[in-house]
């Protein structure tokens, strides 16, 4: 590990993580934590009822060593699901199950990219992709969003560099929440098609929030619209069991070195030693891989905290996915503003961590009324900064 390099990256998560901490520590039970998603409620309980139920019929050979890249038959169940999303002829070998969809990304960024790739990152985007792709030896491009946080094409044309081999977005926007729609997607395309000599660009298709849209706003998958995509998939986020660390990476039927990513793919997870999701983790992905998570609930507290937050003058992306909530901070220093929140028990994220600056995240973790209670203080304190 470069630790003068990752210094400067790794810090202000660091500092964030000691004033998360400092602030539980200090409220006790009386903290609004609306941080990191960790929701405090089932939306849906079918996770926890088919993992009793696999663990109670568990037996020996259930828990057996899987193989790199998952159980075959696990494989084939996600395939076929992720076929019918998609609308794309997945073989069971182009899923590769891994732990969680942080694993999806670094395997996918250290198999299929080398220096001097260039790397483009459309922003806000998860706080970590620019770690990896440093720990790697890969240069990155960080481009905005427009202003409603939409992929701006025209822009990501200007960052482009002979060198750049790849782009990396997240659909739904993580941490936005906004669905790029199939126009944008087709013109990301366009863009990327233009760009195919000597060998076509890769588009890594980042949907750890796809089964998170919580109203009918459908939501394109961008690996129908280029075929050279690997599509990083989570059914930790998809369900609300992130700590069962499981996710998949998808290979698209249409890419141009299928089958070289695929092999690629399997041996970085040994040669990086990450083993596949542990074996009643996978059978519990393959179970619930074939329904939509009920998102019932989470639809009713994003309208309810929209209104309450619009009431007191602050104003949230229009959004219809994720648990989250993105909003302009009162004064351009967003670490500033949320550690002022911190003063009242209250912790949201700075939109920095996501490598912007000026905005601020909350995950919707509880409902009322302490979620009312958090919301009302954001509102005091948006006011009064
Ligand atoms: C866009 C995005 N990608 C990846 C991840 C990591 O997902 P997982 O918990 O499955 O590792 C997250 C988690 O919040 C995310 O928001």
């Amino acid at each position: 590990m470069n630790a003068v390099a990752h210094e400067q990256l790794l810090r202000p998560l660091e500092e964030f993580t000691r004033l998360h901490l400092d602030t539980l520590r200090r409220f006790g039970g009386r903290a609004l934590d609306l941080s990191f998603p960790n929701p405090q409620f089932l939306s849906d309980p079918r996770p926890y009822d088919v993992l009793a139920t696999l663990a109670a019929q568990a037996r020996p050979l259930d828990l057996r060593y899987s193989p790199f890249g998952g159980f075959t038959p696990v494989r084939r169940r996600v395939a076929a699901a992720l076929a019918k999303q998609h609308g794309l002829p997945y073989a069971w070998s182009d899923i590769v199950m891994t732990p969680g969809a942080t694993a999806a990304l670094r395997v996918a960024l250290n198999s299929l990219f080398s220096p001097p790739d260039r790397i483009i990152l459309v922003t806000p985007c998860w706080m970590d992709y620019p770690l990896y792709l440093q720990d790697l030896g890969l240069a990155f491009d960080l481009v905005p969003t427009t202003g409603d946080k939409h992929i701006d094409v025209e822009a990501i044309a200007k960052a482009w560099t002979p060198e750049t081999r790849g782009v990396v977005i997240a659909q739904p926007g993580s941490p936005t929440g906004v669905i790029h729609d199939a126009a944008e997607l087709q013109q990301l395309a366009a863009l990327m098609r233009r760009h195919s000599t000597p060998t076509p660009p890769l588009l890594i298709a980042d949907e750890a929030h796809a089964q998170q849209v919580w109203d009918q706003t459908p939501c394109p998958a961008p690996a129908a619209h280029y075929p050279h995509t690997l599509t990083v998939r989570s059914f930790g986020k998809a369900w609300d069991m992130q700590g069962q660390r499981t996710g998949c990476l998808a290979v698209s039927p249409h890419l141009g070195i299928r089958h070289q990513a695929i092999e690629h793919l399997v041996r970085t997870m040994r040669v990086t030693g990450h083993c596949a999701p542990t074996a009643l983790t996978q059978q519990l992905a393959a179970t619930l891989s074939d329904t939509a998570p009920d998102l019932t609930g989470l639809a009713g507290l994003q309208g309810h905290a929209r209104q309450r937050l619009l009431h007191h003058g602050v104003i949230p992306l229009d959004t219809h996915a994720t648990r989250f909530l993105y909003a302009r901070c009162p004064v351009p220093d967003d670490r500033a503003f949320t550690s002022q929140l911190a003063e009242r028990g209250v912790l949201v994220m700075p939109s920095s961590l996501f490598h912007e600056t000026g905005w601020f995240r909350i995950a919707l973790n509880f409902g009322t009324p302490e979620l009312d209670r958090a919301l009302d203080i954001i509102g005091e304190e948006y006011i009064r900064a």
